[in-house]
Formats: structure tokens, C-alpha cells, sequence
């Protein structure tokens, strides 16, 4: 068998052809100094080999029993292919190449400790084919049968959960359009040494993970099929998103710094910006002056960009107008937006605008003068949700017109922060003969692209009713997400949580507010409600007009805080502490505790101090907590004590010369 090692920061992976050159395999994947071996032994029965082997990418008509990543068919009837291995080509990563009808190119590159996997098929063939199901890539698992995934809905997103499969399947996934409130696209799995896949797609998608019969954990990830299939031209190629599988020995927690590294190489190097956002104060209640009184208000207070949310254009009174006619309502802002923002301006602020693109309102002048740009299937009323329909963003001239949208209202006016959200699913499946997710997406994907290229002073943060588009393919393209509406402190902390599994805190928006907890409604102090969003990047959402001076005094006191170390928490390891959470700079540490009620055990009797070891410092340095110094050994066995009078702690720890 020929092999190639692609070798990573800490791990390697290493990939193989047997002589006979039917498929690609996987030879081992782990720690670089003992990475675990894949290799079936023994005499398979009643099936292929290639049904038994741990295939990297199979194609149906090489496999059969087996789950399979390709299906293709042609109009002679039949829908197996035998690909056989023609070229590796070596460079910045790995390409193997196969053939038949259609040329199959199995993509590698290793960033970090990130196998990136994709694949691209041309169709070398004279006829039309039709791809019915289309992987990015499996990723064989060497060690592993318990799989963790993220769930939730709105509200409650990145729940974490896990199923033991001694055998069998389990599949996750969106048909919605969008990544989705239900499910991330992620998955996991436990162990001392810990792998995880990801796709980079924010449409639909679905990840499988199958034990087969001999015991053995393999993880497909890829677009969704369509029922109708995906439609190849002879000579056209059809190329995967990325799906991305990382590994760590350093457990769950190590597999998400993995990630979070991965996540960093992807973004722009950024000094998070402390932001005010309107929606919970004001939702579709905008009126110019009462957004600079809480404009002044947050500006005292130390914020720097204040955003205006949702209802600032004409139209926009509520959830059923507005979304297309993206103009400035004069009855809003009747010094026009110019004149608001110069007031921004004259207060220390920048501004920040919400838009939801991609969606109209059937009430519009947009809806009108473009019903051809709904998505909608032929002989069918489109799917209201939220009072919205779907443009079509699959369509060039759809595309067009919020491209030309989005450069209109930055080009014209004194942007420097754009909440881009989306607010509904799709569902209409429009036009099922043209790729409409894949088009859809790849020109979001774009537009994002050019604002970045011809806009790059914009800060973008991607939104989706919630966090229903946090994904790879979103992280690489804008600056932050939002991960949830719920914004109540016990409740967030649990989201937060479930968010840092599969993605770094720089992308990680979190706001306080006045909210109480959906879930979980025990208040908590606006201390702890600070150190949840210090946990991220920072933003104030509260009705800053009905905080008292103290209040207002403690929010000033936490954002002069956070902004001393802010570009540590975007840029440096995380560690799950008990209740709590560790950022691991090269010179300073920020440790956050929050006292959450659920392990609280106090009585009335005399007890010891809660002491909490800390992660990732130098055993042999000294580091200095307040005022004390002590050894990196003693920290991190012995820890810091952690005073329960308080329901919530941050504190610094700095490197000692
Ligand atoms: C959903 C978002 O998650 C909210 O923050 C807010 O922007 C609303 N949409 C506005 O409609």
C-alpha cells in the first residue's frame, strides 16, 4: 500500500492506496507519538472487501453494504461506479486522484491539528449525470463509540448531549436551509484522546455516525441530498464544502482548542469593540432620540459602537413590513441617518445597522416590484414564516440586488459594524432541476467575501434568529455570532458552554441585559450577568434608561475590565475549570467562576474554602493573583480559593519574571 502522512501540530494522519488502487483508506489518525492505528484483520464473508476496509471516501459500486459517500447515475440506468486510483500530487496538501465516468479528487490539508477534506467530481462523460448523495469526506474514528453532538431550538441553542452506539447509526442534520436552531454541525467524540468533524456549510447538511459490525466508529459529512439530485454536465465539476476533522490527547476540552486555533487562523485579527444593541430596549420601537439618550447612556458607561436593530427602515413597525425597502425611515430618524450618526459620532460611538437580506416582506414595494424573486415552487403559495418570505438567493440577479443593498447603505453612510441576520428558514425548495442550497449559499458566501475585500472597516456579526447559522463556513467570514436570543444568565451560561465545545470565544457575541431566564429563572448579580459576557465579546442589551447610578457605575467599572483584556480572551486557549472557565494567554491568565446553584452545598457549619486548580500555566513560573504570588505548580494543584459570599468571580492571573 502507498501511503502519505499529512503530520499537524501534535497529530498526523496518515492515508494510504492499496496496489489494487479501488479506494483510499485510513491508516492511522491520532498523537503524532502513538497515533492509533486503523486495520482490519481476517477474511470478510458475504461482502466485498471493500465493505470491511476503513474506506476514506466510498463510492457506490466499489462498497455496498456499507454506508457510502458518493452515488452517481447516468441515464444508462445504473448508479455504480468503479473509480480506480490514477495520481497523488503532493504540494500544500494531498490530492488523490480516481476515474471513471466521473474523476474523483480527494482534497487534503492540514492546518493545526484540522484535517481539512473535501472533494471535487468532474464529469469526464459525454452524458448528463446526477449525483444522488454527495459526502464532503468520512472521517474513520480509531478510538470511540460515545459521539457527542450540540441540539437546541430557539432560545436554546448548543445543548450537549451524547448517545453510546455499541453498533448502529445516528444522523443529525438541517433540511432547513440553513444550519439551523436544531442541531450544529458537529460531532464528537469522548475519550483521552479526543476526535471531532465538522462541515463548513450553512445550508442544508447532515453528519451520520455509524459503529459498524466489527466495532469500528466512521463519521460522514456532507450537503444534504436532494430528492431530485444534483445535476452534472459532462465536463462540468461539482466541488464539496470543506468537512473538517480534528483530534486532540488532551480529551473534549483539548479537541476544542483544536478548533478554536483552527477558528483563529480562518478569522481577522480584531480588537473586539464593547457594543450597545437597541433590540431588547426598544425591539421595533425606534425613535432617534430615545436611541441617543440610550446611546449617552452607554457611552458613559465606556461602550464603543452602538447598534441600531431591527426597525430603522420604512415599513418597519413590526414583524409583518419593511424587509426589502431598505431605506431609512424619516419618521425615525428625522435628522435622516447622517445626522443621528454625526450625534453617535459627537458621543465617542461608532455605529453599527442590523439588515436581514435574504428576506422580504410580502407587504413591500420589493415584493411588488419583484415577485419573481420570491422563492417559491411553481404552482405553489411560497411558506410564510415570522410574516416573511425567502428571496431567492440562488438566482444571479437576487444575488445582485443584496450585494448592491448592503454596498449602498456602507458605501453611503458611517457604517462600522453590520448585524447581518436571517429570521426563517428555507423550505420552498423553488426550482428542484437547479442546485438552488448550493447556489444560495455560495453566493451568501460571496457577499460576504466582497464585504470583506471592498468594505474590510465593517465589523460583521452574523445572526440568525438566534444561533441558527454558527458554522465553519460563517466563522471564516464574518467577525462574531450570535449564539442565542436568550440572554438570561444561567441560561446562557449553559449555551455558552455547549457553544465552546466547537467554537472559539472571539466569534462568541454575548450581551448583558435585563433578561430573566427562560429556563432557568434564579437571578443572578449583574456581577455574574458581566462575566458571562466578559466570557465573549462583550455587548451591553439592557434598557440602559432604567439603570440606576450603580448599576450604571458597576457596568463601567466591568467594560474598563474587560477592555484590559479583551484581545486575550479572542486570542488564547481555553480550559474548562470546575464552574468556571480559563483563558491562557503567554503572560496573563483570566479565570471567570460563576456560582451557578447547582453544586452548591454550603450548610451552616464551619467549612473549608472552595478551591478551584487552575489549567494551562507553567508549573515552574510564578504567576501573581491579586496580590499574592505563587508557584504555576501550586495553582495548578492546590488552586485558587474562591470566595462563595459572591455568586460570580474574575479574576487575573499575571506571569511573574
Ligand atoms: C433575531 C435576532 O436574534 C435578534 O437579536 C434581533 O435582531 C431580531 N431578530 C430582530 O428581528
Amino acid at each position: 500500500m502507498r501511503t502519505w502522512t499529512l503530520r499537524g501540530t501534535t497529530t498526523s494522519y496518515v492515508v494510504g492506496v492499496p496496489e489494487h488502487g479501488q479506494w483510499a483508506q485510513l491508516v492511522a489518525w491520532g498523537p503524532q507519538d502513538g497515533g492509533a492505528p486503523v486495520t482490519v484483520v481476517g477474511t470478510e464473508h458475504f461482502v466485498p472487501r471493500a465493505d470491511v476496509e476503513p474506506l476514506e471516501y466510498a463510492v457506490r459500486g466499489v462498497r455496498y453494504t456499507s454506508p457510502v459517500e458518493l452515488v452517481v447515475s447516468g441515464p444508462d440506468g445504473s448508479d455504480e461506479l468503479r473509480p480506480v486510483f490514477v495520481e497523488a500530487r503532493e504540494g500544500d496538501g494531498l490530492e488523490l486522484e480516481f476515474a471513471d465516468v466521473v474523476r474523483v479528487v480527494l482534497h487534503y490539508r492540514m492546518v493545526g491539528d484540522v484535517v481539512e477534506r473535501w472533494v471535487s467530481v468532474r464529469n469526464d462523460g459525454p452524458d448528463e449525470l446526477v449525483l444522488h448523495r454527495h459526502d464532503s469526506a468520512a472521517f474513520v474514528v480509531p478510538v470511540g463509540n460515545i459521539v457527542k453532538y450540540l441540539w437546541g431550538e430557539w432560545n436554546s441553542e448548543f445543548q450537549q448531549a451524547s448517545v453510546t452506539l455499541p453498533r448502529g447509526r445516528f444522523t443529525i442534520g438541517s433540511a432547513q436551509g440553513i444550519t439551523g436552531h436544531s442541531y450544529s454541525p458537529f460531532l464528537a467524540t469522548d475519550g483521552d484522546v479526543a476526535y471531532g468533524v465538522q462541515l463548513a456549510w450553512s445550508g442544508s447538511w447532515e453528519l451520520s455516525a455509524e459503529v459498524d459490525t466489527i466495532g469500528l466508529l466512521r463519521i460522514q459529512a456532507g450537503r444534504s441530498a436532494s430528492n431530485l439530485g444534483l445535476r452534472l454536465a459532462p465536463g462540468e465539476t461539482w466541488v464539496s464544502p470543506k468537512a473538517v476533522g480534528a483530534c486532540s490527547a488532551e480529551g473534549a476540552d483539548g479537541l476544542a482548542r483544536v478548533f478554536h486555533e483552527y477558528q483563529r487562523r480562518g478569522s481577522r485579527k480584531r480588537v473586539p469593540k464593547t457594543l450597545y444593541n437597541s433590540w431588547f430596549a426598544t425591539e421595533f420601537g425606534i425613535r432617534a432620540e430615545h436611541q441617543l439618550e440610550l446611546a449617552r447612556r452607554a457611552a458613559s458607561i465606556g461602550v464603543e459602537t452602538f447598534v441600531v436593530d431591527d426597525g430603522w427602515f420604512v415599513g418597519r413597525s413590526d414583524d409583518t413590513g419593511g424587509l426589502g425597502d431598505w431605506e431609512v425611515d424619516p419618521a425615525k430618524f428625522p435628522d435622516g441617518l447622517d445626522g443621528f450618526i454625526a450625534r453617535l459620532k459627537d458621543l465617542g460611538l461608532d455605529f453599527g445597522l442590523w439588515v436581514e437580506p435574504e428576506s422580504v416582506s410580502p407587504k413591500s414595494r420589493l415584493a411588488a416590484d419583484h415577485p419573481e424573486w420570491i422563492l417559491r415552487t411553481a404552482g405553489r403559495e411560497p411558506v410564510l414564516i415570522r410574516n416573511q418570505l425567502l428571496l431567492d438567493l440562488s438566482r444571479e440577479d437576487v444575488a445582485e440586488f443584496v450585494w448592491n443593498t448592503l454596498d449602498r447603505l456602507l458605501s453611503s453612510y458611517n457604517i462600522s459594524y453590520l448585524k447581518w441576520d436571517a429570521n426563517r428558514p428555507r423550505l420552498d425548495a423553488g426550482d428542484g432541476r437547479r442546485d438552488v442550497d448550493g447556489l444560495a449559499v455560495s453566493h451568501l458566501y460571496d457577499i460576504l467575501d466582497r464585504l470583506r475585500d471592498q468594505h474590510p472597516q465593517v465589523v460583521v456579526e452574523g445572526c440568525a434568529g438566534g444561533g441558527a447559522r454558527v458554522d465553519l463556513g460563517m466563522a471564516a467570514r464574518v467577525d462574531t455570532l450570535w449564539p442565542s436570543d436568550n440572554t438570561a444568565p444561567l441560561d446562557r451560561l449553559r449555551i455558552q458552554e455547549g457553544f465552546r465545545t466547537g467554537f472559539a470565544p472571539h466569534l462568541m457575541s454575548s450581551w448583558v441585559t435585563d433578561a430573566e431566564g427562560t429556563h432557568d429563572g434564579r437571578r443572578r448579580s449583574l456581577d455574574f450577568r458581566f462575566h458571562v459576557a466578559m466570557a465573549g465579546v462583550l455587548g451591553i442589551g439592557a434598557d440602559l434608561s432604567r439603570w440606576t447610578d450603580d448599576q450604571l457605575k458597576t457596568a463601567a467599572r466591568h467594560i474598563e475590565q474587560y477592555k484590559g483584556f479583551r484581545e486575550l480572551i479572542a486570542d488564547s486557549k481555553v480550559y474548562g475549570l470546575t464552574a468556571g472557565v480559563q483563558y491562557v494567554g503567554v503572560r496573563r491568565s483570566v479565570v471567570f467562576q460563576w456560582e451557578t446553584g447547582d453544586g452548591n452545598v454550603r450548610g451552616t457549619l464551619p467549612t473549608r474554602p472552595r478551591r478551584v486548580p487552575l489549567a494551562g500555566l507553567d508549573p515552574a513560573k510564578n504567576y501573581r493573583v491579586g496580590t499574592e504570588t505563587y508557584p504555576g505548580s501550586y495553582l495548578l494543584q492546590a488552586g485558587v480559593v474562591v470566595d462563595d459570599s459572591a455568586d460570580s468571580h474574575c479574576l487575573v492571573v499575571d506571569l511573574v519574571d
